[in-house]
């Protein structure tokens, strides 16, 4: 992808992306190169410094990216809707709320909730501290009442918890190892130094990435070509293990962009699914000033369905964001607030379109729900699953 011009960023912000890169710098003369997932980690989660740790505004129309809870409530609320169908199956139930972002979608979800069905906790698990409390004063500012209810915490539940697991858009940024295949051998995609800049290096890839790239070229049913470069989730089997463990009962809900495997890992994609965002213009340069852009790789959905199976957890759905917010009720959100104002109904359905068009967030964002232990409420599909089934895909 040849890199669109990009806006100059202003110097106080070079200067910061300069100190966190002669930091990382350091790391690599100590060690001639290290693994892009170690890159990847800490530009986007160094303390103070990362592109999620460092204070800067992100999200929304003046940062560089929008997610679906963003651009509007109608996200939240359809995700309310399935979520109420879940709690009245468990009775007393939490959330439990990974990466929140601004906190937007927490602020939304308990407004929308507070008609129906609300949550005895609200638990937002968030590498941030930063934005643990630009979390805190959204959802001050927006949900006051409901404040109470939430907990931020460092480490996923240590006690057994009953509820809904929400992840938007968090695969996609956890630190991803790349490799390349060279024909006869699996190379771990490495960063290094040349005068001054980073760039990419290669080295024998340590077994554990080697066997999971054996697997994945099994899985697919071919041997990826030389010069074939992708990347892999290597730490989303025990990431999952570790959010879920102590989820007696409920629903784990994942939204994100990402394919099946065997579409993840097609042979046409040799170049594999690394994206960063800058000011709202995607490119994959992921070199470009650390710590100011994001950095993303697409979601692999057959190896997180792989994953929940490891931990015990059911698929219990995979679709289409679009068929997801449509199987929830979308078009009765919208009704509802249908209150006769042309404008208001002009907004909502430019965002509704914006959530659920192929072009836009529709199909490139699939939701996928890992079950446990939901009984005979479960018997039928959860109503965001109910008009879409991809699990044949996986
Ligand atoms: C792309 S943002 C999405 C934010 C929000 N969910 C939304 O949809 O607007 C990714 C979020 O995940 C958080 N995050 C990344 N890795 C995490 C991890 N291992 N545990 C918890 N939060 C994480 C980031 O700090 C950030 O809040």
């Amino acid at each position: 992808m040849p890199r669109p011009i990009l806006p100059e960023p202003p110097d106080e912000l070079k200067h910061l992306s300069d100190s966190l890169s002669s930091r990382i710098r350091d790391e690599i003369r100590r060690h001639g190169m290290i693994p892009f997932s170690r890159f990847m980690e800490r530009a986007l989660y160094e303390p103070g410094q990362g592109y999620y740790s460092a204070g800067l505004h992100k999200l929304g129309a003046a940062g560089d990216f929008v997610t679906a809870p963003e651009l509007g409530s109608l996200f939240a609320a359809c995700l309310a809707r399935q979520v109420a169908e879940v709690a009245a199956i468990l009775g007393p139930f939490d959330i439990l709320e990974v990466g929140a972002g601004s906190g937007r979608l927490a602020a939304d979800l308990l407004r929308e909730l507070e008609a129906d069905r609300l949550p005895g906790r609200y638990l937002i698990l968030e590498t941030s501290a930063d934005l643990r409390q630009v979390q805190r004063e959204c959802i001050a500012g927006a949900a006051p009442a409901w404040l109470d209810r939430v907990t931020w915490l460092d480490e996923p539940p240590a006690a057994d918890w009953n509820g809904v697991l929400i992840a938007n858009e968090v695969v996609d940024a956890l630190a991803v190892e790349r490799f390349q295949a060279t024909g006869s051998a699996i190379e771990q995609l490495c960063v290094t130094e040349r005068d001054g800049s980073f760039g990419w290096a290669s080295r024998a890839a340590p077994a554990d990435l080697e066997a999971a790239v054996r697997r994945l070229e099994s899985s697919v049913g071919r041997a990826f070509p030389a010069g074939y470069r992708s990347e892999v989730h290597m730490q989303l089997p025990p990431w999952l293990e570790l959010l879920t463990g102590r989820m007696r009962r409920g629903l784990a809900l994942f939204i994100d962009y990402g394919y099946p495997r065997r579409e993840y890992y097609l042979p046409e994609r040799s170049d594999g699914t690394l994206m960063c965002h800058y000011r709202h213009r995607a490119h994959d340069d992921a070199f470009f000033w650390p710590g100011l852009q994001d950095i993303t790789a697409w979601v692999d959905f057959t190896a997180l369905a792989e994953a929940a199976d490891a931990c015990g957890l059911e698929v219990v759905g995979y679709s289409s964001q679009a068929m997801f917010l449509l199987g929830c009720g979308l078009d009765r959100v919208l009704a509802a607030r249908g209150d006769g104002r042309e404008d208001m109904a002009l907004a909502l359905n430019a965002e509704a379109r914006q959530l659920t068009l192929p072009g836009m967030m529709g199909e490139r964002f699939q939701a996928m729900g890992l079950g446990r232990d939901l009984g005979e409420g479960a018997e039928q599909p959860l109503r965001g699953f109910s008009l879409q089934d991809l699990r044949y895909r996986l």
